[in-house]
């Protein structure tokens, strides 16, 4: 009877240890387990204890049988340590060879990009690139240029002027409104031509809308030498739209008024969307409405320029353009707004 009870107690123990050590989820957990059955309190021994009042015979089988158990149990245990072991060190494992989370680049601004990209299509046709000053004096701005004092130009609701003191030869001090305050300068530096310039810098004028910002930039071309013709001016103009919107850009030149260009022109480029067409899947082109856009202002360069120059217009002539840089890119990829190079947004920015 006695030894009945000892055999059930072996065998519920087994079951009840096997389920224990199965569902075990940490080694720490384990390891109570491993004192609570074979530590020196634990259950096998509480176990020995039961059948020392058994007959021989009966003490014999059982104290085999807990034996076993004990084997059992301390397999069990051994087998569920390493399982877990491998899980553990499973978790904390990382591959050493998977790439990294990338670092998010920065991209160069599309201003940035023009810049350099203008600078090299000129530079391959022999055209210096230079940096006038974006702050200049009147007479390099305007005076200079053939602007009397009375243009419309040189009111302050198109000009901004500084509160520097006034210099008595060169005039009160601007923020350029456009980059032909290079140009005179750049005669006065080469001093005898040939002359041939990209000038690109910034220029201030007090606007601001979809197309206008108070702060946008220019580059200018000036050529200047013996025999110089408005030929040279159309070649040298068909060749940069070639090169900057595509191949199958064409120009036209539009008779205008500059103080400082005669003949003067405004360029037009045929437009980027519909190719100088005007017609968009049967409708008439939203971008130009004509099929040409325009591109900025150009001349011959007129002769008191050139004499201000120090330049004598009776052996010399030249011509000269001026466009804005936002606005070549907004014809290039059609934006249709120019605050976008300044909002500092980067889901624009990261287009270019
Ligand atoms: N400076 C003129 C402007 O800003 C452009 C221009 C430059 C025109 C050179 C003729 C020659 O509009």
């Amino acid at each position: 009877m006695i030894y009945n009870i000892a055999c059930m107690d072996i065998l519920l123990l087994q079951k009840d240890a096997q389920k224990k050590i199965d569902g075990c989820a940490s080694l720490n957990d384990l390891e109570q387990l491993h004192t609570a059955y074979l530590g020196k309190n634990g259950e096998i021994n509480k176990l020995l204890q039961t059948i020392k009042d058994l007959s021989l015979d009966d003490k014999k089988t059982a104290g085999k049988q807990i034996n076993e158990l004990k084997q059992t149990l301390t397999r069990f245990l051994s087998e569920k340590k390493v399982s877990l072991t491998e899980k553990q060190s499973n978790e904390t494992k990382f591959d050493v060879t998977l790439p990294g989370t990338p670092f998010p680049r920065g991209t160069l601004h599309p201003i940035t990009i023009a810049i350099s990209e203008i600078s090299a299509i000129f530079e391959k046709i022999g055209f210096i690139r230079m940096s006038y000053p974006e702050i200049d004096y009147e007479y390099f701005a305007f005076e200079a240029l053939n602007m009397p004092s009375t243009h419309a130009a040189r009111d302050d609701f198109e000009t901004t002027f500084l509160s520097t003191p006034e210099n008595k030869t060169y005039g009160r001090m601007v923020l350029t409104p456009h980059t032909s305050n290079g140009q005179v300068r750049e005669m006065l530096r080469v001093k005898n031509p040939p002359i041939r310039m990209i000038n690109i810098g910034k220029c201030y004028r007090p606007n601001w809308d979809p197309t206008h910002t108070p702060m946008f930039h220019q580059f200018e071309g000036l050529c200047v030498d013996k025999d110089i013709t408005i030929a040279h001016l159309k070649g040298t103009l068909d060749y940069f739209v070639k090169e900057y919107f595509g191949k199958d850009t064409m120009i036209r030149l539009r008779p205008h008024h500059f103080q400082f260009t005669e003949p003067s022109f405004e360029v037009d480029i045929t437009c980027t969307v519909c190719k100088g067409t005007a017609v968009v899947n049967g409708n008439k082109c939203k971008i130009c409405k004509s099929g040409w856009l325009e591109l900025g202002g150009t001349g011959m360069t007129h002769p008191n320029v050139l004499k201000a120059g120090h330049i004598d217009p009776k052996i010399y002539s030249g011509w000269a353009f001026g466009f804005g840089i936002e606005r070549v890119i907004m014809m290039k990829y059609g934006i249709d707004d120019i605050r976008n190079y300044y909002s500092g947004d980067v889901r624009f920015l990261n287009l270019f």
